[in-house]
């Protein structure tokens, strides 16, 4: 692959970017591929809960799955905890970043505010938290899609003896959903 070589943005040319510019198209393509190695990073990190992330985010998904969501909703199910080990305290936004430029408006806020909404299952039993802390968001025209995913899919998928698909499942919708484009 061709390349540039200029030491400073300031000296660059059109010429250089001519090269630069298709090689986004390229890394675009292999975000799937990325997107996997993070989810098996989650793998075996169990972080005391009674499934590992991986299994937790598979679990999520499989639920959506079975209840007929449509494929979008699937890989927000896959993907909400995604940044777990990266940021345990603000996860949703990772999540929320990666999927921004590919989901709907409500999915993203979906995803990007689902901590708030699934502390509403735990958070009064950590000193200093609320599980009311979502109230602050009454209203809100995507307050209820949240609830509800937090409700069906994900407060309830950390059942080690459920059956989740596997993550070679979703592999294809995952090229599908990031890649479209590749050959
Ligand atoms: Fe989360
Ligand atoms: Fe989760």
């Amino acid at each position: 692959m061709a390349r540039t070589n200029f030491k400073t943005f300031e000296e660059s040319t059109k010429e250089d970017w001519d090269i630069i510019v298709p090689h986004i198209e390229h890394t675009q393509a292999l975000v799937a591929d990325k997107i996997v190695q993070q989810l098996e990073h989650l793998r075996h990190d169990h972080g005391g809960f009674p499934v590992d992330r991986l299994e937790h985010s598979l679990q999520t998904a499989t639920r959506a799955e079975k209840d007929n969501r449509d494929d979008e909703y699937i890989v927000c199910a896959l993907l909400h905890d995604i940044g777990d080990n990266f940021a345990p305290y603000n996860h949703p936004d990772i999540a929320a970043a990666i999927l921004k430029t590919r989901v709907s408006e409500k999915n993203h806020w979906m995803v990007e505010k689902h901590g708030i909404f699934q502390g509403y299952y735990f958070w009064d039993h950590i000193d200093g938290l609320s599980g009311d802390a979502r109230e602050a968001y009454r209203g809100h025209e995507h307050f209820d899609h949240t609830e509800e995913f937090c409700a069906l899919y994900d407060q309830t998928a950390f059942d080690a003896t459920y059956t989740s698909n596997p993550l070679e499942h979703y592999i294809p919708l995952l090229n599908d959903f990031f890649a479209p484009n590749r050959a």
